[in-house]
């Protein structure tokens, strides 16, 4: 059977490298789109990289999904069976410090890859992922699902709400294949550094072998629905399997504080957290010593209070279900945070 071939825009990043895993498993051809940096930033595709001299169904092409003549000039040359954007400045925080480039990114970098696909009308019918958030709930009351009203708080998730819907509009006006993935936050050893339970887990590590002394947090009352990226990618290949477009929500339906997630990482460590004080001034104490402080720039002008998805639609349909629970990924982030 020929093999299909897969192109991943933001393939350098967490979902991007677990994602290129399991469509090589799946005996895909995989191409992906990486920027030009001043240092190597494919850190995370390590170890699945081969070099093209040698034999290899992994390919990588620089381009930019905020300049149209790449993204044309590569969905032509590359004329991918599947097309997975999951290209995004990600950092929720940082979107308010730079929301137009943010905006540029995520709203108009899904634009141009649709409109591509629409122009250049290849001889197949490709099919599209847009790798949509639970960010664009916001403020919704929980559970969140596929009929959940949108009220984004912050510019990443204007943006992805745009994004979102002009996937929908392509696929209506256009009867191009394209579908919305709204995942809910996912995680593992391989998250940028600055997200909070990578943050968490690799401070609480480092502290415990005296190599770190404090921990520096914003908000620890904001909830979250925490699954394993390694889940979560699986669920974006098993929408694109299907016959007809349609969005679906991941989740694991399971919600937890950030403070609780410091407390279960402690706990895998063998490390009991005592607290102290309230609001700006509270403190995780162990052995005696201030481990946690609050420092007031990690927090937004607008947050998220609290996300915990339904996704019995997913389950239903796709035949998804977590392998991971919170427990488990936790220590498959302690374990791989020793390795490193
Ligand atoms: P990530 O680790 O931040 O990776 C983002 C990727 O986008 C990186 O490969 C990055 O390249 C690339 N990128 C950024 N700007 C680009 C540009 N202008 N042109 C081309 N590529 C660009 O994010 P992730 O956690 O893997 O998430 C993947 C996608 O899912 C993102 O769209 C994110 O918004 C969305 N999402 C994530 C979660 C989550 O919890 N992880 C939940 C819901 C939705 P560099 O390596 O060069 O920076
Ligand atoms: N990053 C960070 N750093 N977050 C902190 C900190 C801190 O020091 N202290 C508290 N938090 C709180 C944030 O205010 C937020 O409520 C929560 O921890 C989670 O923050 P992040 O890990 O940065 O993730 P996020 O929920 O804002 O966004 C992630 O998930 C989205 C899906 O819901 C990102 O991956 C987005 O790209 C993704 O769309």
């Amino acid at each position: 059977m020929k093999k299909k071939t897969a192109l991943i825009y933001g393939i350098t990043g967490q979902d991007g490298a677990y994602l290129t895993k399991f469509l090589l498993t799946k005996n895909y051809i995989v191409h992906g789109i990486i920027r030009r940096s001043s240092s190597f930033n494919t850190h995370r595709l390590d170890g699945i990289y081969i070099d093209p001299h040698y034999k290899t169904n992994l390919y990588l092409h620089y381009g930019d999904i905020t300049d149209s003549t790449s993204v044309t000039k590569n969905i032509l040359q590359i004329k991918p069976d599947e097309i997975y954007n999951l290209a995004a400045q990600s950092q929720v925080r940082v979107s308010f410090d730079i929301p137009e480039y943010t905006s540029n990114v995520v709203a108009l970098g899904a634009l141009r890859i649709l409109d591509t696909i629409k122009t250049l009308k290849l001889n197949k019918k490709i099919k599209f992922y847009q790798a949509g958030s639970s960010e664009m709930f916001g403020s919704a009351k929980p559970p969140q699902n596929e009929k959940t009203l949108f009220y984004p708080r912050s510019p990443y998730a204007v943006a992805k709400v745009f994004s979102n819907w002009i996937t929908i509009n392509y696929r209506e006006a256009y009867n191009i294949f394209a579908c919305n993935g709204i995942l809910f936050n996912h995680e593992s050893p391989l998250r940028g550094e600055t997200f909070v339970t990578k943050k968490i887990v690799s401070a609480i590590c480092k502290i415990k072998e005296n190599k770190q002394k404090k921990l520096y947090l914003g908000n620890l009352y904001a909830k979250r629905d925490w699954g394993h990226a390694k889940d979560y990618v699986r669920a974006m290949w098993m929408m694109m399997q299907q016959t007809k477009p349609r969005d679906f929500v991941i989740s694991t339906g399971k919600q937890h504080t950030v403070k609780e997630f410091i407390n279960l990482t402690a706990r895998e460590l063998k490390m009991k957290i005592t607290w102290k004080g309230k609001g700006q001034r509270e403190k995780g104490i162990w052995n005696k010593k201030e481990i946690i402080a609050i420092d007031k720039k990690y927090f937004r002008p607008t947050e998220v209070e609290s996300l915990r998805g339904d996704s019995r639609l997913a389950r239903k349909v796709l035949k998804w279900k977590p392998s991971y629970n919170i427990k488990s990924m936790i220590q498959e982030m302690i374990n791989e945070e020793y390795k490193s």
